[in-house]
């Protein structure tokens, strides 16, 4: 089953999770997959200036040649993820934080882009949200991919939980 553009709502708890750990109040940020809007409205409950874009409100992200906002924070489509970050880098994005599959590195393309765009954090979760609503017990897990730059010497590799 595949949605429209990929229209997968990032679940709450990741959402919190992300912006309480890598958000900062005062990060100028741009959110270009924005879908209902989630993650903006949780960045600007904390004080950062946010823009939102989307395609579904006919602002495709390969179409821009300059970043927004020095910072993107977003759950990209998985079906274009390697594309989406290599662009994003290529047009003058300096930090960015992605909700992504937890195997993004394990194959030959992924272990490709980690030697050109190595993040400094990734972190796996302690836990699983159904976030493709099939059903029972899901068979795949969401990640969180943070870089502070688009290449970092090191990665740091983190597990996290949710806080209460
Ligand atoms: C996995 S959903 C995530 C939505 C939202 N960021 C969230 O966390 O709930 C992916 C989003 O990317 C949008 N999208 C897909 N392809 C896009 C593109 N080329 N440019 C901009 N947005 C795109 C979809 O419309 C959808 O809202």
């Amino acid at each position: 089953m595949s949605k429209m553009h990929d229209n997968y709502p990032t679940p709450v708890s990741i959402v919190q999770e992300l912006v309480r750990r890598w958000v900062l109040p005062d990060m100028m940020v741009w959110e270009p997959c924005a879908g209902d809007g989630r993650f903006a409205d949780t960045m600007r409950s904390m004080g950062c200036a946010v823009i939102s874009s989307d395609i579904s409100m006919g602002k495709d992200f390969f179409d821009y040649r300059r970043t927004l906002a020095p910072t993107l924070v977003t759950n990209p489509p998985f079906k274009h993820i390697r594309p989406f970050i290599d662009h994003a880098f290529s047009i003058g994005v300096e930090k960015m934080a992605l909700v992504c599959p937890e195997r993004l590195w394990a194959c030959k393309k992924g272990r490709e882009q980690f030697e050109r765009h190595r993040p400094g954090r990734f972190a796996n979760m302690d836990w699983r949200e159904d976030y493709l609503q099939k059903g029972g017990s899901p068979d795949r897990a969401l990640a969180v991919a943070m870089w502070e730059q688009p290449h970092s010497q090191r990665c740091s590799y983190e597990v996290w939980s949710k806080s209460s």
